[in-house]
């Protein structure tokens, strides 16, 4: 099951390559085009995201993929208009009062990783809430980064480790991966080993920025609310046909994958 194995770096030793992705993580991209390209409003786009948010859950349910985790809002994202934000917020809160019975039944557990506090208080109290209600599931763990950014979680995992090992501080050659790790937000999943962008980018956006080390990526020009559980596998087809090295050699990778 996803927990019980205690999570490998992949720089640090050479995770075992199953034929099925264990952790996918997604940029849900392209809300916006693809309302605009029907002449929606962006909103639209956002709110048909949440039907393939569903539609993908229960595919990894169905896979057996023990982690998703979903770039809901970025650290950057509060640049955008102050209406689209509040919309945004708006359908997460509707989200979370909707659907977490389903989620406990489904056997998901729920969690919010990113600066939340920045969020209004009753949002605040309903991801706390979801965390609890979904806290013993164990079938497929679905991460949702909202407010989060790949650096933040980097200085904020310095920060927090610091604060309970000041001593480091003054031995600063002491500080190595094994140290850190247990203060990055992703701490106890296995790092991605799929990384899925919709919408046609190929950047980063700063998301899992360290965990991202030795993930396999897919790009995809399909925008997230078209992105259907067919895509979805496609993505995975693309993934199983990937020789993952782990900085050795085609020969040493077929011998031990
Ligand atoms: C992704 O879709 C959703 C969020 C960032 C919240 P976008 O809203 O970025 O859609 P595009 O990229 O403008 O089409
Ligand atoms: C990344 O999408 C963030 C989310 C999907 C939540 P953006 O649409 O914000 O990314 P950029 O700004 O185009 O790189
Ligand atoms: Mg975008």
């Amino acid at each position: 099951m996803t927990m019980s194995s205690p999570p490998i770096s992949s720089t640090l030793a050479i995770p075992r390559a199953s034929d099925m992705p264990q952790h996918v993580a997604i940029i849900m991209d392209g809300n916006g085009r693809w309302a605009t390209a029907r002449r929606l409003p962006r909103a639209a786009g956002h709110v048909k995201g949440v039907d393939r948010v569903r539609e993908i859950v229960n595919a990894c349910l169905q896979h057996g993929i023990g982690n998703l985790t979903l770039f809901a809002f970025s650290s950057e994202n509060w640049r955008r208009p102050k209406d689209e934000v509040s919309l945004l917020m708006r359908l997460f809160i509707g989200v979370l009062q909707r659907e977490v019975e389903r989620l406990r039944e489904h056997g998901v557990r729920l969690r919010v990783i990113g600066d939340v506090s920045r969020f209004e208080p009753r949002l605040q109290e309903l991801i706390a809430e979801a965390q609890r209600q979904t806290g013993a599931s164990d079938r497929l763990v679905l991460t949702v980064a909202a407010n989060y950014g790949g650096r933040w979680d980097i200085l904020n995992g310095f920060r927090r480790m610091l604060r309970d090992h000041p001593e480091l501080a003054q031995d600063v050659d002491a500080i190595d991966e094994s140290k850190l790790l247990p203060y990055l937000a992703m701490h106890d999943a296995p790092e991605p080993d799929l990384f899925i962008r919709t919408g046609g980018e190929q950047r980063v956006s700063n998301f899992l920025l360290w965990q991202l080390a030795y993930t396999e990526l897919y790009f995809t020009d399909t925008f997230w609310p078209d992105f259907t559980s067919e895509e979805f596998d496609r993505a995975i087809a693309s993934y199983r046909m990937r020789e993952r090295r782990f900085g050795r050699t085609s020969a040493q990778a077929e011998e031990t994958p």
